[in-house]
C-alpha cells in the first residue's frame, strides 16, 4: 500500500463517515470538520463517558451548567482574552501569505514550542525564510484568536465566540454559589463548542477553528484544602509526570505529588488521576500518555501552574488532549473588579474572633473650611481608610487621605471591639479542560489495525457506535425476518444496533470491523430451529454460540462489563471470515 498509515486513517474516516472536511462541496475551509453518522455518535459517547466519570461520579460536588457561545465583550476584556489570547503571526512580503511565526521555526528544525517572545524575535531579526516562496519573512506581530461578531442589529454591541467554556462558568459563579447554598467546595462543568481563529491550522483534525471542550472549574478555599470524601480513592493513584526542566518521567501518587509540591493542590492532583482513568477507559495504553508541566515562562496569562495531558498519536507524536491549570483567584477577582459584583465566598472561623473596629466620621463644614474644593476628593478617600491606617493615624495625630494630612482633631473616631464569626474570600480554581475532537482522533489512531488486508477499528466497546451488528446468514428462508426481530429486541436492551443483509457474510463482518462495531450477532438456520445465535468478536474474530434467552445477558456482559467472548457461550466455527 503506497499511502501512509495517517492517509489510510483519513481515508477510512471519510469513506465510513467518522469525520471529513467541512463544507466539502464548496471546497472546504481549513480548521473545520464535519462528523458523519459514525463519528457524531462516537463523539457523543466519549462526552457521555466523561460526564459519567467527571460529573455523575461526584453527586453534590460537581454540577453541569450551560452558557451561551456568543459572549459580550466585557467578559473577554475582564478574562484577559482581548489583550492576551494571541499567537505570533508573520507575513511574507513577497507571496503575502500569513504564517504562525513559531510554527515556521519548528518546521525549520528550531524547537520553538516553548520559546519566549524575545527569543522568537531574535530569530526573525536574523532573517527567516518563507516556507512557501523562500523570501525573507517580516517581523512577527501578535494576532488575537477571538472570533469577533456583533450582537443585535446594525452596529450594536461587540461580542465574541467563546474561546473557552470556562468564562461562562465564572460569570454564573455568583448565582451557582447561592443556588448551591454557599457550598465551600464544588465544581461546575460545561461541555460545549468553542471557536479560535487559529492562524494556519495544519494538523488536520487536531488543530481546529471550532471544536468541543469539556471543562470543570473546581472552586475551593485555598487555606482550607482537605480531601473531599469522593476524591479519597484517587489519592493513592500514580500520576505519570514530566516536570519542568526534567528529562525523565516520574510516577508519584497524587498524595506524594501534592506533598512534594510537584502538583500545586490536592484537587488538581485528584482530577489529574481521574483524567488518566478516563484515557484508560478509552483504550489508550498507559505508556501512551503522561502529564507535561508547562514551563513557567509559557504559562497562560491566568495560570499559576499548568499540566498538559499528552497522548501519543502515530502521525503527530505527542499531542495535548487536555490542559489542567491552577487558575488561583485570577478570574473571579477580575470579573468582580470589572462587573462591580461581589464574587466572594464566606469562610466561617472555627471560633469567633474579637476584632477591633474603627468608625471614622467628620463634619464636612470643618473640612470644607480647610480644604475648599478638594473636600469631596478627601471625603472619598477617608471612606476608604483601612482600620490599620486609622489606628496608625491615632498614634501619629493625623491620617493621609488623597495625599493630604488630615488632623485627627478634625475627625471623630470611635474604636470598638466586635465579635466576628467569619470572613469573605475569593475562591481559588483548579481547571481540567479536555478537547473532545483530539481525544476522538487519538482513539481512532490507537484503535486502527490492519489484519489480513482488512481494517479493524478497535474502539472501546463503551464508546463504539453502533455497538451491535445483526446479520442474517442469508437473505432468505425467514432468516432476514428473524434477524430484523433481533434488531428490535437488542434495541430494547438499550444497545445501538445496525442491520446488514447485503453480500457475503465475510464481507459484512469486514464492514462492521471497519467502523469498530464490537460484536456481530448472526442469525442462521439453527436460530430458526432452537433460537440459538452466534456472537462474533471484532477483535479476535472468534465466535461463540449462545441460547436465545441468554442474548441480553451475554451482550450486557460483553459490552458493559468488558467480558471475554469465550465466557459467554460455547465456541463456534462454522461461519467463516472469508465467505
Ligand atoms: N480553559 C482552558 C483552555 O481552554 P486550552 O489548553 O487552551 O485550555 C484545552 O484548551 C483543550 O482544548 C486542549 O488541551 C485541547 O485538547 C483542546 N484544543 C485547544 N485548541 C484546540 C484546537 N485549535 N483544535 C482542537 N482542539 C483544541
Amino acid at each position: 500500500v503506497s499511502e501512509s498509515r495517517y492517509e489510510r486513517i483519513l481515508d477510512l474516516c471519510k469513506r465510513r463517515g467518522f469525520f471529513f472536511q467541512s463544507a466539502e462541496i464548496y471546497g472546504g475551509v481549513a480548521g473545520f470538520i464535519d462528523y458523519g453518522p459514525a463519528g457524531a455518535r462516537i463523539k457523543a459517547n466519549i462526552i457521555n463517558l466523561w460526564r459519567e466519570m467527571f460529573i455523575d461520579s461526584f453527586p453534590d460536588l460537581i454540577y453541569e451548567v450551560e452558557t451561551p457561545v456568543i459572549t459580550p465583550e466585557q467578559i473577554f476584556k475582564a478574562s484577559g482574552h482581548v489583550d492576551h489570547f494571541t499567537d505570533p503571526i508573520v507575513r511574507c512580503p513577497s507571496c503575502m501569505r500569513f504564517f504562525r511565526a513559531d510554527h515556521v521555526l519548528e518546521e525549520q528544525g528550531i524547537p520553538a514550542g516553548n520559546i519566549t517572545e524575545a527569543e522568537l524575535m531574535s530569530y526573525y531579526d536574523k532573517g527567516v525564510k518563507c516556507p512557501s516562496c523562500g523570501a525573507t519573512l517580516g517581523k512577527p506581530e501578535r494576532f488575537n484568536l477571538l472570533f469577533k461578531t456583533t450582537i443585535g442589529p446594525y452596529e450594536a454591541t461587540t461580542g465574541y465566540i467563546r474561546a473557552e467554556t470556562a468564562q461562562g462558568i465564572f460569570t454564573l459563579y455568583k448565582r451557582a454559589y447561592e443556588v448551591l447554598r454557599e457550598k465551600k467546595v464544588f465544581g461546575l462543568a460545561q461541555i460545549g463548542r468553542v471557536g479560535r481563529n487559529e492562524i494556519s491550522p495544519r494538523q488536520g483534525p487536531l488543530r481546529l477553528r471550532e471544536f468541543t471542550q469539556m471543562e470543570i472549574e473546581f472552586f475551593f478555599d485555598p487555606i482550607n484544602i482537605s480531601c473531599v470524601a469522593q476524591f479519597e480513592n484517587l489519592l493513592a493513584e500514580h500520576l505519570t509526570l514530566l516536570t519542568e526542566g526534567s528529562q525523565k518521567v516520574v510516577h508519584e501518587t497524587v498524595q506524594e505529588a501534592v506533598n512534594s509540591g510537584t502538583v500545586s493542590n490536592l484537587y488538581m492532583g485528584c482530577l489529574m488521576a481521574l483524567g488518566q482513568r478516563f484515557l484508560v477507559q478509552l483504550g489508550i495504553p498507559e505508556e501512551n500518555f503522561f502529564y507535561l508541566e508547562v514551563p513557567k515562562k509559557n504559562l497562560p496569562h491566568y495560570s499559576r501552574q499548568t499540566w498538559d495531558l499528552m497522548v501519543k498519536v502515530d502521525r503527530w507524536g505527542w499531542v495535548e488532549v487536555a490542559g489542567y491549570s491552577y487558575r488561583g483567584d485570577f478570574d473571579l477577582k477580575s470579573h468582580a473588579q470589572h462587573s462591580g459584583e461581589d464574587l466572594s465566598a464566606y469562610r466561617a472561623y472555627d471560633r469567633p474572633v474579637m476584632k477591633e473596629k474603627v468608625n471614622v466620621t467628620w463634619d464636612p463644614k470643618v473640612l470644607r473650611g480647610k480644604y475648599g474644593t478638594r473636600t469631596g476628593e478627601i471625603i472619598d478617600a477617608l471612606k476608604l481608610l483601612k482600620p490599620d491606617e486609622v489606628l496608625e493615624g491615632m498614634r501619629n495625630g493625623f491620617v493621609v487621605a488623597a495625599g493630604q494630612k488630615i488632623s485627627i482633631s478634625d475627625l471623630t473616631i470611635k474604636a470598638e471591639v466586635e465579635k466576628e464569626y467569619g470572613e469573605r474570600f475569593v475562591p481559588h480554581v483548579t481547571e481540567p479542560s479536555f478537547g473532545v475532537d483530539r481525544i476522538l482522533y487519538a482513539l481512532i489512531d490507537t484503535g486502527f489495525m490492519e489484519r489480513e488486508g482488512r481494517i479493524v477499528l478497535r474502539v472501546p466497546r463503551r464508546v463504539a457506535y453502533p455497538q451491535v451488528g445483526v446479520l442474517p446468514l442469508v437473505k432468505r428462508d425467514g432468516l432476514d425476518a428473524l434477524a430484523k426481530k433481533k434488531v428490535e429486541e437488542i434495541r430494547r436492551y438499550g444497545f445501538t444496533v445496525t442491520y446488514d443483509e447485503d453480500g457475503a457474510i465475510g464481507r459484512r463482518y469486514a464492514r462492521l470491523d471497519e467502523i469498530g462495531v464490537p460484536v456481530a450477532v448472526t442469525v442462521d438456520y439453527d436460530t430458526l430451529r432452537d433460537g440459538s445465535i452466534t456472537l462474533r468478536d471484532r477483535d479476535t474474530w472468534n465466535q461463540v454460540r449462545v441460547k436465545g434467552e441468554d442474548l441480553e445477558d451475554a451482550l450486557c456482559r460483553f459490552l458493559r462489563l468488558n467480558a471475554q467472548l469465550s465466557e459467554l457461550g460455547t465456541p463456534f466455527t462454522s461461519q467463516g471470515e472469508n465467505t
